[in-house]
């Protein structure tokens, strides 16, 4: 009797340190955030990106349109596609670009809603604690800016990942520009892994009936950046298997609708909130380029169980291009 309790005690502990072992090894989960909806369980949103300017290069003009269609639509939050401060990020949580840039440009009661943000490689030029750190919420509570994070907002999925680790220039092209890299260094390898795990683990469990994934730069785009190879390479086959609906960026200062027939994955660009009009368009005639527009704007998104629209803006809130996607209500049986 005495040894056989004594056995149990030993597989107990051996079950223990198994069990403790699996727990350390698992990938962790993706930070959740709830966003509430609609009471009929739609919602909606604006997106922009590349932006914080001082309100210069007709930031203020796009920020008051995003006003008044936010009102328009009654958005429930906003969306930043990154490149949030020029030229180089923040220099500390007490930047004054924080507020000249941020709080003081989008003042519309609209917008006084959760603005959901990713990092931009300007973003990484500055201190990327500071960006993403909640002390900032402190001066504006609208701001809500980290790494790789999902926000459930009912009808929709949106899953926010940080795709500046994934480019390879910035590592090892001669070093015209320094990046903030803590947290990414020394292991961008395991990083990158961790994010992509993540990220997968987490599209594998959504109930969700949109899933959308945001982040800074293109998966397919014609504009001055074109598509981001590590990108098409490491992230869109995640994408694929898990049937996001979207994927939708900043960093080409333009915005832009393109299809593909791989796969039905809308790639939508929203990073025209100030400096546009670069002019150095590629491939306009490429396959599935539904629109492109080179100057400033935004784009909004209104969801429901079986309806999506989109509308692309211009600085002056003219629409540019509009499209809808359709869901059958029982999809899934
Ligand atoms: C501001 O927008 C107008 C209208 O699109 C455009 O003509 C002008 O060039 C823009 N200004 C800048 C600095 O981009």
């Amino acid at each position: 009797m005495g040894s056989a309790s004594l056995c149990n005690k030993t597989m107990a502990l051996l079950y223990l340190t198994t069990l403790s072992l699996c727990l350390v090894s698992t990938v962790a989960e993706l930070q959740r955030l709830q966003q509430l909806a609609n009471g009929d369980g739609s919602a909606s949103f604006l997106v922009v990106g590349d932006w914080g300017r001082k309100g210069a290069y007709n930031q203020s003009h796009v920020a008051h349109q995003m006003g008044r269609i936010g009102e328009k639509l009654n958005v429930n939050f906003v969306v930043s596609t990154g490149d949030n401060f020029y030229d180089n990020g923040l220099i500390g949580v007490d930047d004054p670009a924080f507020e000249e840039s941020f709080t003081k440009i989008y003042t519309a009661k609209s917008l006084q809603k959760p603005w959901y943000s990713v990092l931009g490689n300007h973003d990484y030029r500055g201190d990327v604690k500071a960006q993403i750190s909640p002390v900032l919420r402190k001066i504006d509570s609208r701001w809500v800016c980290l790494r790789s994070f999902l926000v459930n907002a009912e009808v929709a999925e949106l899953f926010f990942i940080d795709t500046n680790p994934f480019v390879d220039m910035y590592f090892t092209d001669p070093k015209e520009h320094t990046y903030d890299w803590r947290g990414v260094l020394p292991s961008r390898e395991n990083h990158i892994a961790n994010a992509l795990k993540e990220l997968d683990l987490a599209l594998m469990e959504s109930p969700a009936k949109w899933k959308i994934v945001i982040g800074h730069h293109a998966i397919r785009s014609v504009g001055h950046h074109g598509d981001t190879e590590e990108l098409v390479n490491q992230l869109l086959p995640i994408l694929k298997a898990n049937n996001v609906d979207l994927y939708i960026n900043g960093h080409d200062h333009c915005l832009e609708h393109i299809s593909s027939n791989d796969s039905p994955i809308q790639y939508l660009t929203s990073g025209a909130g100030s400096k546009a009009w670069r002019g150095d368009v590629k491939e306009l005639n490429r396959d599935g380029v539904k629109f492109f527009y080179d100057g400033q704007g935004f784009m909004s998104v209104e969801l429901t169980q079986t309806d999506a629209n989109f509308v692309f803006y211009d600085v002056s809130g003219e629409v540019l291009h509009r499209f809808n996607l359709l869901k059958p209500l029982y999809a899934d049986m």
